[in-house]
């Protein structure tokens, strides 16, 4: 027998995405650690499609069409380097050895390089959608020598999730870009998530309505330009009812966000990389703040809040404030986002294609929406456009948005409800667009203490201030 890839590592992730590649039509070899996860495979789903099982990789070699396709799916860190060791000694120069695990892409990086000397190619997969998507149609983000791209593309573009007969997966570029991309999809999924939260919390504490009550104001919202994955499970998590206590799903919850880390990679890499992504960061704090359940607690009984809960006149006037808050704050955290591309791409000679990067994000994975249709066509009419926010569309939004945006951020803060999403939002927002920004007397301290000199705007050339002595200003 002989197959067209083979699949290592048969966890939820891979074994749906072998039989989605064995549903269609291409033969899958089957290999795992323990021979139980082939063996259940190919008892419960055989009938899908050829499966060909192997035990162990040098079976998994001998039965792989050339140039060998081999689809790594372990956890990622130490294990994956563990497989990819073993692999390298049982294929041969010119075999594709493909990540689609979560990596961090530093480590995509170097292990492409490592393969490259043995003349094996290596392919970092961002592959989002969680185990439905692996089935049923994933985003899939693949970073490699654009070369070997050609031997995978009919695969992966076939078991991909399409969006009007376009499959949600195209070339990222080279080592790493791929799984860089995986990781700002998350970091966006992540302020997306507290974004979304945030407006559940202050409908909760202004209005006078159940869970199962604002989830028709989410499912409302989700008819129009908030229209997402995200936006309809939330409806979905709000009219939960938990079957022990007849209570909203929701109440019994413990209010403390986990996190895999994929959102803390992205901050620390746009920290290096230099681009504020103050909506990601507030998101990945948010979830810190809300595990630190000992502080919380000591915190609860001895800082005041002020009095009474946010008044609000107009009901539906407030919720569509918030909507347009959620909407425009939804848009800084995506513009900052679709910003650490822009950047990675000069810092690594990248060419990440960010209009083709929001058209394979429309479908399959996490934070697929209608949003990313208007996404595209913003890099359409201007392809490298420095910042979403310039885009016309957008603009606009802004424009329609700003002063609902100011009305829920005052509201949220004099009613000590917590938003640093839109709060931070906002703040970025208004930074941008400042005439002048206290930054020069930030540069005016930095120069007393430390002499580290400062720019003028009348004149070219660094300058020390005499802050001491006779006061005459030296040019360094
Ligand atoms: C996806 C998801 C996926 C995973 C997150 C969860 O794109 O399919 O992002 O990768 O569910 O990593 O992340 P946290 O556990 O960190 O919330």
């Amino acid at each position: 027998p002989s197959a067209q890839i083979g699949v290592t590592g048969l966890a939820t992730m891979g074994h749906n995405l072998a039989r989605n590649l064995a549903r269609h039509g291409f033969s899958v070899a089957l290999h795992n650690r323990t021979q139980e996860r082939v063996d259940a495979l190919v008892a419960q789903h055989g009938d899908e499609g050829t499966f060909v099982p192997v035990s162990s990789l040098e079976e998994l070699a001998a039965v792989l069409e050339r140039p060998r396709r081999v689809l790594v799916m372990v956890k990622a860190g130490p294990a994956t380097d563990a497989v990819i060791d073993d692999l390298a000694g049982v294929l041969e120069p010119g075999d594709i050895v493909i990540d689609g695990g979560n990596a961090h892409f530093a480590d995509t990086r170097r292990r492409e390089a490592a393969l490259k000397e043995k003349g094996i190619r290596f392919f970092g997969v961002g592959v989002s959608g969680g185990e439905e998507g692996a089935l049923n149609g994933p985003s899939i983000m693949p970073g490699g020598d654009r070369e070997a791209y050609q031997a995978l593309a009919p695969m992966l573009e076939a078991i991909a999730a399409q969006v009007g007969g376009t499959p949600c997966c195209t070339y990222i570029g080279p080592d790493g870009a791929g799984h860089f991309v995986k990781m700002v999809h998350n970091g966006i999924e992540y302020a997306d998530m507290q974004l979304i939260a945030e407006a559940y919390d202050l409908l909760r504490s202004a209005l006078d309505e159940t869970p199962a009550q604002l989830a028709d104001v989410f499912e409302t919202w989700n008819s129009g330009d908030l229209e997402s994955f995200l936006i309809e499970i939330t409806v979905r998590v709000l009219r939960h009812v938990d079957g022990a206590t007849g209570r909203p799903f929701v109440d019994v919850v413990v209010d403390e966000a986990e996190q895999k880390g994929t959102g803390l990679w992205t901050v620390q890499t746009a920290l290096e990389l230099g681009v504020p992504v103050s909506g990601i960061a507030e998101a990945v704090f948010a979830r810190g703040v809300s595990s630190h359940s000992g502080q919380r607690e000591r915190a609860r009984g001895l800082l005041p809040g002020p009095a009474g809960r946010p008044h609000v006149d107009d009901r539906d006037a407030f919720v569509e404030d918030v909507r347009k808050a959620l909407y425009a704050s939804k848009l800084v955290a995506y513009a900052q986002g679709f910003d650490m591309m822009r950047s990675a791409n000069e810092r690594y000679g990248w060419d990440i294609d960010r209009g083709a990067v929001a058209t394979i994000w429309r479908g399959g994975c996490i934070i697929r929406a209608r949003f990313l249709d208007r996404i595209r066509e913003a890099y359409d009419r201007e392809r490298e456009l420095p910042s979403l926010l310039f885009d016309a569309y957008f603009t606009q939004a802004l424009v329609d948005g700003q002063e609902a945006w100011r009305r829920v951020v005052s509201l949220a803060t004099a009613s000590g409800v917590p938003v640093p999403g839109f709060s931070s939002a906002l703040a970025y927002y208004d930074a941008l667009r400042a005439d002048r920004l206290p930054a020069a007397l930030i540069q005016g301290q930095r120069d007393l203490f430390g002499a580290h000199t400062y720019r003028r705007v009348d004149r070219p050339g660094s300058f020390h201030a005499g802050w001491s002595g006779d006061g005459q200003e030296e040019e360094r």
